[in-house]
């Protein structure tokens, strides 16, 4: 099965570039993408994502950068240097901080990745809201976040699949939407608190899956994978 744009990113949460290689030579570039994060960037560096990237996978490179513009506009530069697809940063660093990213990914040129935004992090509750004196509630901040991040001329935005069909609603089909705490039926929640199937978020409006366990500690991950596409494959039947 060869898919043009494969839904699934696979989340590559290890700090061993070893078994980050071995997992992309079981799968293919055309079956999924994959994540890079703060763990493995900061154990195995760029010539991990260049290996991968020599390999034709597409790389979402999660590194949340929140710092002052000049810092984010370099550093967005020299991760879009690594010809990656996607990266990532916090809506909450403020307007000029999102303009400076988004001039950092136009200056790659016909490199260009996608910039998307954390609008609020997953683990924050109502709480911690008002504990950082921010007079609203968590939804109410992903939603103001999203607005800032897509006004700034951002692609999109990393989001709960819970919270996918509310952002679609509010902010239509262009944003990308890219959602981790993905579940398929019957596969253990992990410490993942709300979860969604496969199917069940691209229906309600992700663009993209973020998916880790459940395909990297399977048994047999190619198999894992497969089984997701084919799920997705007919939903959309
Ligand atoms: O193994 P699992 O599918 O739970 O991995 C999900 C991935 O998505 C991890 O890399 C995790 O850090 C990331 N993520 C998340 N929730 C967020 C943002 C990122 O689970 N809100």
């Amino acid at each position: 099965m060869l898919i043009s744009d494969p839904k699934v990113i696979v989340a590559l949460d290890t700090s061993d570039s070893a078994q980050a290689l071995e997992f992309a030579q079981k799968a293919s570039p055309e079956l999924c993408k994959l994540k890079v994060g703060k763990e493995l960037f900061t154990s195995s560096g760029p010539q991990l994502v260049e290996k991968l990237t020599v390999q034709g996978y597409d790389i979402f490179l999660d590194l949340k950068f929140h710092d002052i513009p000049n810092t984010v506009k370099k550093a967005v530069f020299a991760a879009s240097q690594l010809g990656i697809w996607m990266i990532n940063v916090h809506a909450s660093g403020g307007q000029a901080m999102l303009l400076a990213a988004r001039e950092a990914v136009d200056m790659a040129g016909s490199h260009r990745p996608f910039l998307i935004a954390v609008t609020v992090l997953t683990s924050m509750s109502d709480d911690d809201m008002s504990q950082l004196g921010i007079n609203r509630t968590v939804s109410e901040q992903v939603r103001a976040m999203a607005s800032l991040a897509l006004e700034s001329g951002l692609d999109g935005m990393v989001c709960s699949a819970k919270e996918a069909a509310m952002l679609r609603q509010q902010f239509g089909d262009s944003a990308l939407l890219v959602t981790p705490g993905i579940r398929p039926v019957g596969t253990n929640p992990d410490d993942q608190q709300r979860i969604m199937t496969p199917k069940q978020a691209i229906n309600d409006g992700s663009s993209y899956l973020v998916i880790g366990r459940p395909i990297t500690q399977h048994a047999n991950p190619a198999e894992a994978l497969a089984e997701i596409n084919q799920s997705l494959i007919q939903s959309s039947i």
